[in-house]
């Protein structure tokens, strides 16, 4: 029973059934209800798509044959939109054709159940995708509350909001435009939004102090790469930002922090969020100095390829937002 398993303890799960035949619909409920989900109907392929909109269900079961909108497409449409990716789709299979089949599987289903249903086998792969759904909307709630954890280090910064979400986008854009995987991009923003999670054990009187800091002091302030990482560590969904978070404060040049990394070293995460959060460091008023000039910035970046950054992260960022043709393509122009 779903109201046994903790993870489903709050409510319990809601199952979408569309099918156009009523008493597929019904049996389905019958089903369904006993074994403790909430079931809501849709007759229709757009009626589905409407009821995924306003209720979000946990399940949904699937007609591929509705006489509207099909389930395969209704089934891609879901697994198209952020919003409802993550909902498991269960395709109904009677009549079905092996092209309709691999269709739904190209449209992102996950599961087949046959016609006439085994209620043994249907029960149990619903709870099964029941159950992975749970740890991944888990997971994502976890995900919110780490960044919000970082979101209040920020504001004691003193950095003017966004800071985190402008380093998140600009090194997104960088990877993107580099041919990292989307794995890989994924350890980039959230590597971008978290760097300097590790700032929350770094105590107010040395973070916010106005004056230069004392050689223990500095010391704590570089402690943050790897204290956000102990953050993130245990955090098994995590493992993409650690490099990033543990590595932002590397130099290319081998003179960086905290293990002196030089170069290819350096995971190439940390060498795409040090230079976002370099470039908005410079471009952000700070306590002890105004914002420069983006002009300004960029010329830093491009002064400091080689030694304090990664010199083709350089050029991408600014070919992205400077405008400039990358030293190897403008070479290869010649
Ligand atoms: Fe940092």
């Amino acid at each position: 029973m779903p109201g046994n398993d903790p993870l489903h303890a709050l409510r319990p799960a809601t199952v979408l059934v569309a099918d156009d035949e009523e008493a597929a619909r019904r049996l389905l409920r019958r089903i369904l209800e006993p074994a403790g989900y909430a079931v809501v109907e849709a007759a229709s392929g757009t009626e589905a798509l409407d009821q995924v909109a306003s209720l979000r269900p946990d399940l949904i079961i699937l007609d591929i044959t509705m006489p509207d909108i099909d389930g395969v497409t209704v089934c891609a449409r879901i697994k198209s939109d952020p919003a409802t990716h993550l909902i498991p789709v269960v395709h109904i299979t009677g009549m079905t054709t092996r092209n309709q089949r691999l269709a739904a599987l190209a449209a992102g289903s996950d599961e087949f159940v046959a016609k006439p249903f085994d209620i043994e086998e249907l029960l149990t792969r619903v709870r099964s995708l029941l159950r992975t759904k749970n740890l991944t909307d888990h997971l994502v709630s976890v995900e919110a509350v780490v960044v919000a954890l970082a979101r209040t280090v920020e504001a004691r910064d003193n950095y003017t909001e966004k800071h985190l979400r402008r380093v998140a986008d600009r090194s997104v854009e960088v990877a993107r435009r580099m041919g990292m995987t989307e794995r890989e991009i994924e350890g980039v923003r959230l590597g971008g939004l978290l760097h300097d999670l590790g700032k929350i054990a770094v105590p107010d009187g040395v973070l916010l102090k106005p004056g230069p800091l004392d050689r223990a002091e500095f010391a704590l302030v570089r402690r943050h790469p790897e204290a956000g990482a102990e953050i993130v560590r245990p955090l098994r969904a995590f493992d993409g930002p650690e490099p990033a978070i543990l590595h932002h404060h590397e130099r290319f040049d081998g003179t960086g922090y905290p293990y002196g990394l030089r170069g290819e070293q350096i995971p190439l995460a940390a060498r795409v969020v040090a230079v976002a959060d370099s470039f908005d460091a410079m471009t952000t008023d700070r306590p002890y100095r105004a914002a420069l000039s983006q002009a300004v910035a960029f010329q830093r970046l491009e002064d400091g390829r080689g030694e304090q950054w990664d010199p083709s992260t350089v050029d991408v960022f600014l070919a992205a937002y400077a405008g400039r043709v990358p030293a190897q393509e403008a070479s290869e122009g010649l």
